[in-house]
């Protein structure tokens, strides 16, 4: 078997890198259907077509490249997503799609020959940055979403989903669940940036995921009264931005207490003036814990929290869960087959590792079999512009995905 230094990877990496890059922060701003987002699918339909692989795009606009029929069934899928959080950084997403070109230029240069067919996917809308709603195009496609629901997402500026595809060139009337695309593939791996530092730590390129973290997102709507910031007295405020900041420190305590995480990393003001007290404060909060008995208490210790500090300063209080994916455990048999086939079964050579970040690779895990390599990231930061992994890491992901992808589906 020859082993290539990954060439085409580096082409195509050279290639995404200025799509979406804000000059400012260097972070990239890569939203679902925004014209940015247009031209990152266009460079997916360059490259699928560029190999002869069968392109399309499905039902939910998620872009497929096939190689082999479908209809075979038992496929092999790998990709990611190639849209970002607001100033993200280059690799959550694009990593696991250009690496997915790259493992199968790979096998081509070894000779492979494959005896399942192969597609290589970009999800759509995987993060949520406009929508509020994580992994969209995957939730549609396994059922987690209804037509209706997703009709109702609408992003900061007013524009629902369904426009916003339209707008895009999609048909926002198609969506809904694909159980026959389903039922045609057997394994998808989803290649992902690690986001914390497991692998640096341990010293190694690549792990292979064991779980996710059950996670969810909030919103509070802590809503007062507007009034002058000059002219009312401290004792007459019904001021909102008080029991928000009061809750912010809440969410901090209770998930130190319960070993979670917890976030509000997004907020709105109304009506957002320097010389006016807010009328509302609209803040969403990102919980999560390794298991659904800590994120519970977490999330119920910051709503009790919130409530008392909305009483105290006579503020009204609504809480509406947003979105949740419990707890996934990555299909065993797969992840033991990838472990196998990276020669390492138990000597850990290729750490198994758990992460708090959400994927489709997990939200695909009620469906089908699934599992998710990582690459090493020697920060661990994440969405972020600092965001980072070296070149010689990513080649051994693609040789490591290469390698996969040869095992599951290569004679
Ligand atoms: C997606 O990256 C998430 O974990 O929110
Ligand atoms: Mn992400
Ligand atoms: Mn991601």
């Amino acid at each position: 078997m020859t082993r290539s230094d990954g060439g085409s990877f580096h082409q195509m990496w050279r290639e995404l890198l200025p799509i979406g890059r804000h000059p400012a922060s260097g972070g990239y701003r890569r939203f679902a259907w925004s014209g940015v987002d247009g031209d990152c699918r266009a460079w997916f339909e360059e490259q699928a077509t560029a190999r002869g692989l069968r392109y399309e795009v499905d039902r939910n606009g998620n872009q497929w490249a096939w190689l082999g029929d479908p209809a075979e069934g038992d496929a092999v899928v790998t990709g990611s997503h190639l849209d970002s959080v607001p100033d993200g950084g280059a690799f959550d997403g694009p990593l696991g799609v250009v690496s997915a070109f790259a493992a199968l230029d790979e096998l081509r240069d070894r000779g492979a020959r494959f005896d399942r067919p192969l597609a290589i996917v970009n999800f759509g809308d995987e993060e949520g940055a406009r929508f509020g709603l994580a992994c969209v195009g995957s939730r549609l496609t396994a059922g987690q979403l209804t037509r209706e629901q997703a009709h109702r997402l609408t992003d900061g500026d007013g524009v629902t989903l369904p426009r916003a595809m339209e707008a895009a060139g999609y048909d926002p009337d198609a969506i809904g669940p694909d159980p026959e695309r389903l039922a045609r593939i057997g394994a998808f791996v989803e290649l992902h940036v690690e986001q914390g530092r497991a692998l640096d730590l341990s010293g190694d390129r690549v792990g292979i995921a064991s779980a996710i973290w059950p996670h969810g997102r909030w919103r509070f709507d802590f809503r007062g009264e507007a009034n002058h910031a000059g002219t009312t007295r401290l004792a007459d405020r019904h001021d909102p931005m008080l029991s928000y900041a009061e809750t912010v420190l809440a969410a901090r305590r209770e998930a130190e207490l319960a070993g979670a995480v917890a976030t509000f990393g997004k907020i709105t003001v109304e009506p957002n003036g320097v010389n006016a007290i807010p009328s509302l404060v609209r803040g969403w909060l990102d919980s999560r814990a390794e298991d659904q008995v800590s994120l519970d208490t977490v999330v119920g210790g910051i709503e009790k929290a919130a409530r008392s500090y909305a009483d105290a300063h006579g503020v009204d209080l609504d809480i509406v869960r947003e979105s949740f994916t419990p707890v996934v455990e990555f299909d065993h048999a797969l992840r033991d087959e990838l472990a196998r086939i990276l020669g390492t079964d138990t000597d850990l050579t290729v750490p198994v590792l758990g992460t708090g970040a959400g994927h489709d690779a997990g939200i695909l895990s009620g469906s089908i079999p699934t599992a998710m390599l990582f690459v090493r990231n020697p920060t661990g930061v994440s969405h972020s512009p600092a965001e980072s992994a070296s070149e010689d890491d990513c080649v051994a992901g693609v040789l490591a995905l290469a390698d996969v992808l040869e095992g599951l589906a290569c004679r």
